[in-house]
Formats: structure tokens, C-alpha cells, sequence
């Protein structure tokens, strides 16, 4: 008896049943945080399942203009990128595919977050504080895009922050010690952010806790035609860009910065791709097209700065970018060859896209010159870039 009164004491007091305060009112404002309204929407889908048993989701951000971003956290890939042309025509403007399965079997990085460090090292090994790190090689002899399992083939944690005119996707993945043959735990973030003026940021940031290379980019494929209708060469490119970096035949910079004036590398003023993609030129040879690294003229060394902008003239898309790298790898498609059908049916063939991957100079753990990519623990690697659409009723050159 004794117990029961004591237990219906307790229990009356539990409610608050004593209290003169309406105190449940108060606990429930506190216990769930009111959600943020945002005028972006975002819906999470499932993707597809790894052999890993692991699953991948697919984020669909839409904004205010309609715009509608596609981004799974498997290798934190942008698979389809909608935004309007001259006259509202909502079509996709990067390559990819509509389903895990594609991405799995065979991507030439498409959309992909790169790293531990995006584009080549020579002969895949660098000397680090007087001690030799052998890589992964994966590009005939040298180390490309992170090795064999960079980070655009591995699942990113996710979180999603919504603010009233912008959505952001966080992901993060800890790269650890040895992975590809680099050294230190590297806890990585990568921030996509979509806001109602149609840009999608992309902030990158990491950490060490032993000395280690870390140069981070997005490989996107753009195609501004809309649902990719031709190839690329008719888009108009702008590069604030003095200089650019000469290759040798496994596309390693030789260590020279060279000036664009007089060449098919100059882009400083708005300069039709085609134009003289196919000139006799050692370079362009090498390259099959474009795919080198071209040092922007900057104002400030790290600040968000446009450095770079991209037409067509059919559609009326004009991409521009910004970016805190030092420089850009300026990419015409030259290994699409017909054989990768992507979504919608489309066939991806030569120069059907290019890609803009912001970042440190290729090859930079091996020439001291070039400006650092090292991490040191305590330090903290930061960079940006945007893209940003929007339209221009009449595109020249
Ligand atoms: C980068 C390289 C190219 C090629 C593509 C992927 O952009 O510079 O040479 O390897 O990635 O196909």
C-alpha cells in the first residue's frame, strides 16, 4: 500500500502535476528546435546498392528559378544539373548517368569530388620530409586522381544545413592513414551549396594529423547546349589566364610556365573552343585537345575571385566561375570516345564536354617551385569554387 501511494506520488509529480507552471508547454519548444525554413526544397531518394552492400542516396535540391541539382554521396557526384537557357528551357547541362549501376561499371570521373589529390603525380611517388611514398599508379606510370580508390568510388556521410535562401550538403569521409599510399588520417569535407541566384558552391576542407599532399577539386563534365546535343565546340571560354603549364607525353607539367600570347592557349579574351583545338601545335598534340593547367592571373592569393567564364552561343547558358585555386585544369573530353552512353540515351563522343577542375599545379608534390600542397597537421586546408548559370540573350564571341 505504502508503495503504491509513494508510486502514484512520484508519477503525479513526473507530470508536473504540483507545479503551478505549465512547464510541458515550455519543454517541448526546447527539446524539438524549430526546423529552418528554406525556399529551396530538397528530396533524398535511394540510388543503388555497392557490392560492398553499401547504399548511395541521390540529393534533388530544387531553388526559387527551378534550377534542380542531382548529387548522390557515392564519390559526392553531381549527376544532373538543370538550368534554364535564354528562353526558360529547363535542360541539363553535365554528363553522367541516371543510375548507380553506370557510375560503378565505367566513369571517367563524371561529376565526381577528386582527391587525395587531384590530377597526376609523375611515376606515382613523392619525397615527403626526406622519406619516399610510393602510390597507386593507375595512368600508365604515374598516379592520377587519387589512385585506384580516390574519392570519387567511396560513400560520404551526409548532413544537410538548410538556410532561408540557400541549401547546403555536407559530406565527409575520413581518408585514412596510408590509403593509395599517402600518408596521414585526412578528415575531409566537401560542402555543396545551392542558392537561389543559380550557383553551386563547393567548399572543400581538411585535416591531417601526419604531413601529407592534399589538392581537392570536382570533375564535372559541362555540356551548355542543354541535354547534350553536339559536342562542346562551339562554347566560348574566357581564362584570366597570363600562362599556362606545358606537358610532356604522359601529361606531366615539364616545369616551365609559359605564356598563352601567340598560342591556342590564349584564352584571355572569350575565344571559341574549336577554334584552334585541332592547330599544329606540340601541345595541343599532346594533349589530343586541351588538358592542361592554366595559371590564373589572381588579384589576391586567396580570395574567391571570377577567373574564368564559359558561353554558348545557341542556348544563351553562360557559366561563370570563381575559385581561391591557383589555378585551373582546362579538360576538352578528348578520351570520350563513343563508347559510354550516358542519361537520357545520349552518346558520349570526342570533346561532348569539358571539364574546369579547379586546383593546385599537377605533379606539385615533385617540384618545389610550384606552390605547396602540403598539409601539416594543426593546419587546415581550405578552398572554393563556384559555378554560376545564368542566361545572355545574345552570345558572340
Ligand atoms: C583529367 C585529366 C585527363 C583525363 C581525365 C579523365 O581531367 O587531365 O587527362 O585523365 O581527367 O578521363
Amino acid at each position: 500500500m505504502k508503495q503504491t501511494i509513494f508510486c502514484t506520488l512520484f508519477y503525479l509529480l513526473s507530470l508536473g502535476f504540483f507545479s503551478c507552471q505549465p512547464k510541458q508547454e515550455e519543454d517541448k519548444t526546447v527539446e524539438v528546435p524549430e526546423e529552418i525554413k528554406s525556399n529551396l526544397t530538397v528530396n533524398t531518394s535511394f540510388f543503388g546498392t555497392l557490392p560492398s552492400g553499401d547504399t548511395a542516396t541521390l540529393f534533388t535540391i530544387k531553388n526559387q528559378d527551378n534550377m534542380e541539382v542531382k548529387i548522390t554521396n557515392y564519390g559526392g557526384i553531381i549527376t544532373s544539373v538543370l538550368v534554364p537557357d535564354k528562353d526558360g528551357k529547363m535542360e541539363d547541362v553535365v554528363l553522367g548517368y541516371d543510375n548507380l549501376e553506370g557510375y560503378l561499371k565505367s566513369s571517367p570521373y563524371f561529376g565526381a569530388i577528386v582527391g587525395r589529390y587531384g590530377n597526376r603525380i609523375a611515376n606515382g611517388k613523392f619525397m615527403l620530409d626526406g622519406k619516399e611514398y610510393p602510390l597507386a599508379v593507375n595512368n600508365g606510370k604515374n598516379h592520377l586522381h587519387g589512385g585506384l580508390v580516390g574519392f570519387d568510388k567511396v560513400i560520404w556521410e551526409t548532413e544537410i544545413e538548410k538556410k532561408e535562401n540557400s541549401v547546403a550538403l555536407k559530406m565527409k569521409y575520413l581518408s585514412k592513414d596510408m590509403e593509395e599510399g599517402y600518408p596521414g588520417n585526412l578528415n575531409v569535407e566537401v560542402i555543396y551549396t545551392i542558392d537561389n541566384e543559380n550557383a553551386i558552391a563547393i567548399d572543400y576542407i581538411a585535416t591531417t594529423d601526419k604531413t601529407t599532399h592534399v589538392n581537392l577539386t570536382n570533375h564535372t563534365y559541362f555540356n551548355l547546349t542543354g541535354d547534350v546535343k553536339r559536342d562542346i565546340l562551339d562554347h566560348s571560354l574566357m581564362l584570366k589566364a597570363d600562362h599556362y603549364l606545358p606537358v610532356d607525353e604522359g601529361l606531366i607539367p615539364t616545369g616551365e610556365l609559359r605564356n598563352v600570347e601567340g598560342t591556342p592557349f590564349n584564352f584571355k579574351d572569350f575565344q571559341k573552343i574549336g577554334e584552334e583545338i585541332n592547330a599544329s601545335n606540340e601541345q595541343i598534340k599532346l594533349g589530343g585537345g586541351y588538358d592542361h593547367c592554366w595559371v590564373f592571373n589572381r588579384q589576391t592569393p586567396n580570395d574567391l575571385e571570377i577567373l574564368g567564364e564559359l558561353k554558348e552561343p545557341t542556348s544563351g547558358r553562360v557559366m561563370q566561375l570563381f575559385t581561391t585555386e591557383p589555378a585551373v585544369q582546362f579538360y576538352t573530353g578528348n578520351f570520350l570516345d563513343g563508347k559510354i552512353t550516358g542519361k537520357m540515351d545520349k552518346v558520349y563522343n570526342q570533346r561532348f564536354a569539358l571539364c574546369l577542375e579547379t586546383q593546385h599545379f599537377p605533379d606539385s608534390p615533385n617540384h618545389p617551385d610550384f606552390p605547396s600542397t602540403v598539409l601539416k597537421p594543426g593546419e587546415k586546408y581550405e578552398s572554393s569554387t563556384v559555378y554560376k548559370f545564368s542566361v545572355e540573350k545574345e552570345v558572340g564571341n
